[in-house]
């Protein structure tokens, strides 16, 4: 009995010294900036700039010495990337890391509901933790400033505001799982010819007031914990080493206290790097395994050169004591954080998550022979042609490929669907195999197929069409752009020639882009069905039945033509540049902003889309008629379901200013909701607008600026459906 009294009393003072004892940066209950001086105390200048350059080729280093972890990271925005090798980019071979394929980015903007932002979020993030990641390389929230950059399909459409507001909860749902988003890429990356050196020239107004706001949110509200510089320059220093956009605005302006993370090699000079913002330095091609520790990752410009000017005096040790403080506080945050869930992959749930946002991103873009929804008891033979009905379309597209644990294709849920004995399937047209950075030839003999979908269509009761484009090179994919507005591998003149032999064909297109419509008079109904993920076929199915009443809306302009977009409208100049240089002439007019002010008609305007059922917007009031530049105009209006079913509506609110000192857009999106409604339903809807957020950019005095005066707000359907609008002053 006394001897175990002894032990015990041992164990309890072994115990009381280890707690009196342990460092406070290992201590969870102690604030994090504490934890993070403690951890910088102890550390030797080799170690802290240890910390700034990867270790492999996605992950950094850690200090092994005190325990403290190195961070990993994946891509991407859609799901958590399969482990690629330590040392290349091939595909590490694992068993274990097949993931869900969430709906690309483009489809979430459509969804315009940032519920559906966070759910995504939420359960990304849950796969990242699962998959032992610190840091999800996502999302993006670049501008889409031409229907050509290859990768919009990753981004979050034309419009700022819509951007930021459906950023932010995605962010917020993949950090709540101790994983750091790292949004991209910052900044101006509109275009992926010549990514690596394009250099921007921009004015202060078009970069404040279009393509900063939605990584602005994403800092200043969602308080994301680390954000990618871009490869390009931007009036002539690169990205990863700009002094105005990360020293001047990301960490002057916005104060934010995350990580600089390059994009893979988008670093180039020790001094700009170390001096200009940049905290972690990623990269890639390096020798092998063990050679790489004495070289490549050794030579980084955050590396042994930075270490070497630090030692010398040449960059002051306050400069690297700054960026080990924020990759602490990161690794704090998500590697060392003890209060993280577990996270989950690929369940049940999270594929129910893909489907739904897939399901809510789907855009009816024309539906007048009422085609839609499709009874098939009304069809005994139903063809399905295309090769987006079958084709992986989670593969390719480059870094946010996928390696899902499953992917429903078209055609399998819409023979799930409507039966195997009603549906036959044609190829159509056929491209090549997925490549990174060469255009593969088709296979196929384009002849031969379109024959046989022709005369498949000719003797079918009705026509499933599901092409557009795909993850190809030059398609939707990263590290080039498309190199015409047209669709590829001859589905233009396919689709004529089954209009000519069917007159019911559903055309559902999938796509990241916008693409010219030469068969659009002829055609009676069109889906913009974009890339869903694994649960694509399920979604579309569900759309095309009407198990779901469609209600998407577009999160960018379908021109009719390329010349038609501001960036097209200046020659080479302004989009794609001379290769050196790019001027971005079209200014604050991007997307909408353009087609209303120089009144030119889109095909499809942003913020269209259709629903199974019909609503009567009531006119838009506001609480007051004058108000002051701090205060909150509340405004109301009343909606109908005026249809047979149930259905959701995302009303848009945009702002103009009829008489200003500087150019204003025709009108710009303030405030959006997406309105749930059974059929028959009316409700009052209520938005408020900031007076401030009708400000402009005022380049003189470089600050917001709300000219008093008139303003214009009206409630809409799409950015070219205007319903009803009210007029009120600012004193
Ligand atoms: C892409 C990034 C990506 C990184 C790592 C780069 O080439 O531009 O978006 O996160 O590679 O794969």
């Amino acid at each position: 009995m006394k001897k175990l009294k002894t032990a015990l009393l041992c164990l309890l003072a072994v115990a009381g010294l280890q707690a009196q004892t342990k460092p406070v940066y290992l201590d969870n209950t102690q604030p994090i900036e504490l934890r993070v001086k403690d951890a910088l105390s102890r550390m030797t200048l080799e170690e802290k700039v240890k910390l700034c350059t990867a270790q492999s080729k996605f992950s950094s280093h850690g200090v092994p010495r005190l325990g403290i972890p190195e961070i990993w990271m994946s891509d991407g925005p859609h799901g958590v990337r399969m482990e690629i090798m330590w040392d290349s980019w091939d595909h590490a071979g694992w068993a274990n890391d097949s993931c869900t394929a969430f709906p690309a980015l483009t489809c979430l903007a459509a969804s315009w509901d940032p519920s559906m932002s966070h759910l995504f979020g939420n359960a990304i993030g849950e796969e990242a933790r699962y998959r032992r990641k610190d840091v999800l390389l996502g999302p993006g929230v670049n501008i889409y400033r031409s229907p050509l950059n290859g990768r919009n399909f990753e981004y979050l459409g034309e419009d700022p505001y819509l951007a930021s507001r459906m950023v932010i909860p995605y962010i917020q749902g993949v950090q709540e799982n101790g994983v750091s988003a790292c949004v991209k890429h910052f900044a101006l990356n509109n275009q992926e010819r010549w990514r690596d050196r394009i250099d921007v020239q921009i004015s202060d107004r078009a970069l404040y007031e279009i393509y900063l706001p939605a990584f602005k949110a994403a800092v200043t509200e969602a308080k994301v914990w680390s954000i990618m510089g871009s490869y390009n320059k931007i009036r002539g220093q690169y990205a990863c080493e700009n002094e105005l956009t990360l020293n001047k605005i990301l960490k002057g302006e916005w104060k934010f206290d995350g990580c600089v993370i390059t994009d893979w090699g988008g670093a180039h000079n020790t001094k700009e790097a170390a001096l200009n913002g940049l905290d972690i330095e990623m990269g890639t091609w390096t020798n092998g395994f063990t050679f790489s520790q004495s070289n490549a990752y050794d030579s980084y410009f955050l590396a042994v050169p930075y270490l070497k000017m630090l030692r010398s005096g040449e960059i002051p040790v306050s400069n690297v004591d700054e960026k080990a403080t924020r990759i602490l506080r990161l690794i704090f945050r998500t590697a060392m954080n003890v209060n993280k869930p577990y996270g989950s992959l690929a369940s049940e749930e999270h594929h129910n998550v893909g489907r739904t946002v897939a399901e809510q991103g789907i855009v009816l873009l024309k539906n007048t022979t009422g085609l839609l929804p499709i009874d098939a008891s009304k069809y005994k033979t139903i063809a399905v042609i295309g090769e987006n009905a079958t084709r992986k379309l989670t593969e390719g597209g480059g870094s946010s490929e996928l390696k899902p644990k499953r992917e429903v294709s078209a055609l399998q849920a819409l023979t799930e669907k409507f039966g195997a004995d009603k549906v036959q399937f044609s190829l159509g047209y056929g491209s090549g195999a997925v490549s990174y950075d060469k255009v593969n030839k088709s296979p196929y003999d384009a002849d031969k197929l379109r024959k046989e979908a022709v005369e498949l269509a000719s003797k079918s009761d009705i026509v499933i069409f599901v092409g557009g484009l795909n993850k190809n090179t030059q398609q939707d994919s990263e590290g080039d752009d498309r190199r015409s507005y047209g669709l590829p591998f001859g589905q233009n003149e396919l689709i004529a020639e089954l209009q000519k032999v069917n007159k019911n064909i559903v055309l559902v297109m999938l796509s990241g882009n916008a693409y010219e419509m030469p068969w659009l008079p002829k055609a009676t109904t069109l889906v913009q069905g974009w890339y869903g993920g694994s649960e694509a076929g399920h979604a579309i199915a569900n759309v095309l039945s009407g198990t779901v009443n469609p209600s998407g809306k577009l999160p960018f302009t379908f021109a009719a033509k390329l010349n038609d977009y501001g960036a097209h409208s200046f020659g080479a100049i302004a989009f794609p540049g001379d290769s050196i240089r790019e001027e971005y002439k079209e200014d604050i007019l991007v997307g909408y902003r353009w087609f209303d002010t120089k009144k030119i008609k889109p095909l499809f305007p942003f913020g269209y889309g259709l629903s199974y059922t019909t609503f009567e917007y009531g006119k838009i009031a506001s609480d007051k008629k004058e108000y002051t530049a701090d205060e909150t105009i509340k405004l109301s209006f009343t909606l109908k379901n005026s249809g047979k079913v149930d259905g959701k509506e995302a009303v848009q609110v945009y702002a103009s200013q009829p008489k200003a000192s500087v150019v204003r857009p025709a009108k710009e999106l303030k405030a959006f909701k997406k309105v749930f409604l059974k059929a028959g339903e009316t409700q009052t809807v209520e938005l408020e607008v900031k007076v401030k957020d009708l400000a402009f950019f005022n380049e003189a005095t470089h600050n917001w600026t709300v000219e008093p005066g008139e303003f214009v707000l009206c409630n809409a359907s799409s950015s070219a459906d205007v319903k009803s609008q009210v007029k009120i002053q600012v004193k």
